[in-house]
This record gives structure tokens, C-alpha cells and sequence, in this order.
């Protein structure tokens, strides 16, 4: 079978991305990153994308203003040039019109830092904290026309300590996130998941599931 193309979109740090690309350096996950595209230039994912050796392409949205398709077919010129099968979302910023999600039908993975569907949103940490949450998560989920509401995929759930700041919070979901998000693309290139409306059935044979909550 021939290895899953991934493109990865990023605009921030990109500790997601690396944890995906050092699973699949590790031969955990038999994919190749085809391609980073980062749309916020400096941003730290491209420094690791030079560091790991993987190709990336910057595509600043700032010059696009309010032409959001525009923006999104440079995106999509790069992806379909690299060939990409699974589009991975990695701390990408910027909310994805039909357009672009209809080229990559359930082939678009997002992590977002609560249990879905409880606190979407960019604050996902700080919301669940405000909320007085005592349990909160990450949710892996195949993106769609709404804001995170897409079908899930993997989910786990993380403690709110007594004192937690939102960065300390941020951390201990972000050690999971991972965990957890070279799981679900391991999961998904190996074909293992199977959508069903808004359910999707993952086929956990022979794979070690991750401890529950
Ligand atoms: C993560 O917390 C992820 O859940 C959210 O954005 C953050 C990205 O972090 N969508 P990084 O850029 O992967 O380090």
C-alpha cells in the first residue's frame, strides 16, 4: 500500500506537528509529511520543519485581506501539488470555509485543547478554567463546516488541579496532545477509521489504547 501523504497546516509552535513527524521518523506511523504550510511567517513550526528536515512553504494570509478563498486555493495548490491525502491541522489558526473543506472530504484532522463540545473556541483551556471545569481534555476530530464540531475521533480526558494557572493547564493537555494526535493519524493512515455520520468507529486491533480518562 502506498504511504499517506500528509500536509500539515500550522501557525504557531508546532509542537503538535513534530510530535507527528518524530513518530513517523520512529517508524510509528508509516505516512510522510509531504508538506508544512505555515501561514503566519516567524512562526516557531517552521523553524522545526527546517530542524526535522521535512519541506514547508510559507503563504502569509495577511496579503489575501478578506479574500478568504483565495488564500485557501494557494493552500490547496500546495497540497494537491505534494499529492496530500490526510490534511492535518496543527495549531492552524484560521477557520476553513466549505470550499476547502469539500477538496479534503473527512481527510482533514484537528486537535482542539477541551472535550468537544464543551468549550470550542480559540480558548479552549482558558474557557474550561473560568468555567470551573474539574475535567477537561483534548478531542481529535475530522473538521467540518462548523467550528470544532466535527466527528470524533480520539479524545482524552486531563484533571483540573486546585491552583492550575492556564499555562499549567495548558502544558498537562498538551503533553497528552502529544500522545494522542500521532495516534489518530497513525489510526487514519492505517485505515482504521470508518465514519458514520457523526460517529466514527476506529478499529483498535492489535494497538495499545491509551489509558482512560
Ligand atoms: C494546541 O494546544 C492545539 O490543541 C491547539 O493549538 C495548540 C497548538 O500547539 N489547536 P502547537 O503549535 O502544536 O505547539
Amino acid at each position: 500500500m502506498d504511504r499517506v501523504r500528509i500536509g500539515v497546516l500550522a501557525s504557531g509552535r508546532g509542537s503538535n506537528f513534530q510530535s507527528i513527524a518524530e513518530a513517523i521518523r520512529k517508524g510509528a506511523i508509516h505516512a510522510d509529511i509531504a508538506v508544512l504550510v505555515c501561514n503566519v511567517p516567524g512562526a516557531g513550526a517552521i523553524d522545526r520543519a527546517q530542524d526535522l528536515g521535512v519541506p514547508f512553504v510559507v503563504i502569509d494570509h495577511a496579503p489575501y485581506g478578506k479574500d478568504r478563498e483565495a488564500f485557501e486555493r494557494a493552500v490547496e495548490a500546495e497540497m494537491k501539488k505534494h499529492d496530500v491525502g490526510l490534511v492535518v491541522l496543527a495549531g492552524f489558526m484560521r477557520i476553513l470555509s466549505p470550499y476547502f473543506l469539500r477538496q479534503f472530504p473527512h481527510r482533514i484532522l484537528n486537535i482542539h485543547p477541551s472535550l468537544l463540545p464543551a468549550f470550542p473556541g480559540a480558548h479552549g483551556i482558558r474557557d474550561a478554567l473560568a468555567h470551573g471545569a474539574k475535567v477537561t481534555g483534548l478531542t481529535i476530530h475530522l473538521a467540518d463546516e462548523s467550528l470544532d464540531g466535527g466527528p470524533i475521533v480520539l479524545q482524552k480526558a486531563v484533571s483540573v488541579h486546585e491552583g492550575d494557572s492556564e499555562e499549567k493547564l495548558a502544558a498537562r493537555v498538551l503533553e497528552w496532545e502529544h500522545v494522542m494526535y500521532p495516534l489518530a493519524v497513525k489510526l487514519f493512515v492505517e485505515g482504521r477509521i470508518k465514519v458514520e455520520g457523526r460517529r466514527v468507529h476506529v478499529d483498535w486491533s492489535g494497538i495499545e489504547r491509551p489509558p482512560v480518562p
